[in-house]
């Protein structure tokens, strides 16, 4: 039986971001088809700091599952094609102590970059984190991505921890894991 996480968020919706018309809803099982046109469409400088190559099949069938049992809500970010271009999920398990936590995880397309979709995408996790009674949002980030760090620190985010040498690319070299987070109560 599906337990999807509810929200009383309302999808479909639209809106224009650069020359762009998106339209954001919520990733369901039937979008297995979309996910892999979508991850066939990256490159390998696009999923080398993602926490799992969203390209392997047992990947994307995981993140399916998890959105079966509740374990994970994705906004998707669909163009005038029906074509994926982005995604925020959040993760949270609620048999963990962590059960308080969402853990974020992002991706837009390089096309539709800077355009505002990223911030309008975490502000949407953001609202459903609230709704979920979630206390504190996590994001996960290589140290050697600054911009991405100023962008989260933009929104409110603080580094909570520096983990040397935590992360294997997919280019077999180590990097540093910066944890940050913001309360919920606070976005
Ligand atoms: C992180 C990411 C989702 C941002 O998406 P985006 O659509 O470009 O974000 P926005 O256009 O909403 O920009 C949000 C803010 O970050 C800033 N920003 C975004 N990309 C930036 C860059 N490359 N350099 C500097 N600043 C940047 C923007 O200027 C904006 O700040 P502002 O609100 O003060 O103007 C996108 O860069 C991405 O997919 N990166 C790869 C995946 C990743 O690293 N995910 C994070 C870890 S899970």
């Amino acid at each position: 039986m599906s337990t999807h996480l509810e929200t009383k968020r309302a999808f479909p919706w639209s809106d224009r971001f650069g020359t762009a018309r998106i339209t954001f809803r919520l990733m369901s099982a039937t979008d297995a088809p979309a996910v892999r046109a979508f991850t066939r469409t990256l490159e390998p400088d696009d999923i080398i700091f993602l926490r799992m190559d969203i390209r392997q099949p047992e990947v994307i069938n995981e993140w399916l599952e998890n959105i079966e049992r509740g374990r994970t809500l994705s906004v998707l970010a669909v163009n005038e094609e029906g074509g994926i271009i982005g995604y925020c999920s959040l993760h949270h398990n609620e048999l963990l102590w962590t059960r308080h936590h969402g853990e974020i995880r992002i991706f837009v397309l390089k096309a539709y970059r800077g355009t505002g979709l990223g911030a309008r995408l975490l502000g949407e996790v953001f609202q459903i984190a609230r709704e979920q009674s979630l206390e504190r949002l996590i994001v996960n980030i290589p140290r050697d991505q600054p911009h991405i760090r100023k962008m989260f620190e933009s929104l409110g985010f603080k580094v909570d921890a520096l983990l040397a040498d935590w992360l294997k690319g997919q280019d077999g070299r180590l990097h540093d894991l910066l944890i940050l987070s913001h309360e919920v109560a606070e976005g």
